[in-house]
């Protein structure tokens, strides 16, 4: 019954990139909110599984993009394939952003923040955030009720 409650919520979802040993990479995240107002903080799981994962273990940053709501091509992409497999990078635009961090240019509202934590969450790892930059650019947005239907690239 959790997973129907749970399944049954609204919520944004992100895509966070991270860099680190000379490797860029990203995934959807739906597991991700504001955790502090001042100082301001942001908590992102990120699952064991998942090779953005392993790449953030060793970097001291993450971008997290709200995700426009035309843009649904970008959650099928970062949140439907692997890094394992595919290079998301190559099949989308972006640029570099503070820390080295790719910033995808198809979405306009992001913040890069440094990984001031880590935090045992179960079978994921909640990285806690502290923004060092952000852009904002209104307009609708893509939630978790949208999306819910991809299918993830690894599952958790
Ligand atoms: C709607 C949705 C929400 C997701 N939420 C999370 C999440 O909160 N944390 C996470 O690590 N992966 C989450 N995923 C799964 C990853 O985005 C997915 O497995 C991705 O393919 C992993 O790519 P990677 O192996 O290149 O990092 C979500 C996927 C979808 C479609």
């Amino acid at each position: 019954m959790f997973d129907r409650v749970m399944g049954s919520l609204n919520y944004p979802v992100f895509i966070a990139t991270t860099t680190s040993a000379g490797e860029r990479d990203g995934c959807v995240i739906g597991f991700a909110t504001q955790a502090s107002i001042d100082p301001g903080r942001f908590l992102a799981g990120l699952s064991r599984e998942n090779r953005t994962y392993r790449l953030a273990r060793d970097a001291i940053a993450l971008a997290v993009h709200a995700v426009p709501r035309e843009r649904r091509d970008l959650v099928e992409l970062f949140g439907g394939e692997t890094g394992d497999e595919v290079d998301k990078l190559a099949r989308c635009d972006w640029s570099l952003g503070p820390h080295g961090l790719p910033i995808l240019d198809g979405c306009p509202s992001w913040f890069a923040g440094t990984i001031v934590s880590r935090h045992d969450l179960g079978d994921h790892e909640g990285l806690l955030l502290a923004p060092v930059d952000a852009r904002y650019e209104r307009g609708e947005l893509l939630y978790f009720q949208d999306v819910k239907d991809v299918e993830p690239g690894h599952p958790a």
